[in-house]
């Protein structure tokens, strides 16, 4: 049994949260708002609920064996504190974030030499009330093989989430990010879900997102081959009509949005690699004067 924080009870850390008690590990929420219990249901599937043990202020944490940071890329800063308390010499951080940056994002919060395991999180899930989530489809986290990767598998044994091992972190990454610049940035700025890849024009923007980010991946060491494209842009069309994605959710709710880590990265990536990325540049200003704090 470990010790594990999990900072950002959210969709995510709540699915995770739930997983980790279910595998039978002393698991604590690090929250804003307090909660009693975890419920995780599966659409279609079980449920089930868990007594969850929360704390809303740093002074209650300490050390623990793993801190899986859950917040938002943008949130990260504000959980300084809390991986200030929780993360001693031994402790393990997992980074689950969507993007390419775990690392860049995180390292400057924590001691040097602290274990960093960034994390793929291919399990679409969303909040439906505090403590409360409901996901579908795959439960999957991918990390990169190593002795910190198979241990936070290991963590996973016995509950409904797999984590997975894989020998290319770096595509694993990029092919999620492939989902995610055109479909985030897509929803976000028509404020129309899935249905909207069907109207004129828009799976061509999208094609022009994906091949920058292809372009971008490839550089930074992803194998990423120009069928994904049209495989993506196939992913796209075959969705629901009424499905939204995470950051089409936070612009209907009116908060920040992800747009960072999902369509910045790659303007920020490509100049470092001299590749022209003019779509995406014109896609961030757009996505940032979306955002509460801009009016
Ligand atoms: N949801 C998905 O389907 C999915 C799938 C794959 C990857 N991801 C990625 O996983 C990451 C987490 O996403 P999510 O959907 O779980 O986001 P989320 O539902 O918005 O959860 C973020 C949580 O972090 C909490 N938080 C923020 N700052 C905090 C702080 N300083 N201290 C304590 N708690 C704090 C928020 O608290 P409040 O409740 O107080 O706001 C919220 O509970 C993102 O990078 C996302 O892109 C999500």
């Amino acid at each position: 049994m470990s010790q594990v924080l999990i900072v950002g009870p959210g969709a995510v850390g709540c699915a995770v949260g739930g997983a980790l008690i279910e595998a039978g590990h002393n698991v604590t929420f690090c929250a804003r708002q307090s909660f009693t219990r975890v419920s995780v249901t599966e659409v279609g599937g079980r449920s089930a609920v868990f007594p969850a043990r929360v704390i809303t202020s740093e002074k209650e944490a300490a050390p623990v064996d793993w801190v899986l940071l859950c917040v938002k890329a943008y949130q990260v800063p504000s959980a300084a504190d809390w991986l200030r308390a929780s993360v001693g010499r031994q402790t393990k951080v997992a980074v689950l974030l969507n993007g390419v940056e775990h690392r860049e994002r995180v390292a400057p919060f924590v001691p040097e030499g602290v274990v960093l395991v960034p994390v793929v999180v291919e399990l679409p899930v969303s909040r439906t009330a505090p403590g409360e989530v409901v996901w579908h489809r795959h439960a999957r986290l991918a990390v990169s093989g190593g002795a910190a990767g198979k241990e936070f598998c290991g963590l996973f044994s016995g509950s409904f989430v797999t984590g997975e091992t894989t020998d290319d972190f770096i595509t694993r990454a990029w092919q999620k990010l492939c989902l995610n610049a055109p479909g985030g940035a897509i929803l976000a700025l028509t404020g129309l879900p899935m249905q909207v890849f069907h109207k004129a024009g828009i799976a061509d923007v999208a094609r022009a997102i994906l091949k920058e980010c292809i372009a971008v991946g490839r550089a930074e060491g992803a194998k990423l081959d120009d069928a994904l494209i049209e495989r993506q842009i196939a992913a796209f069309l075959k969705a629901r009509p009424d499905e939204g994605n995470s950051m089409y959710a936070d612009r209907m709710a009116g908060r920040e949005m992800e747009w960072d880590a999902r369509n910045g990265v790659i303007v920020r990536k490509g100049m470092q690699h001299g590749i022209p990325t003019p779509v995406s540049a014109a896609l961030v200003p757009l996505l940032a004067a979306l955002g509460p704090s801009t009016g």
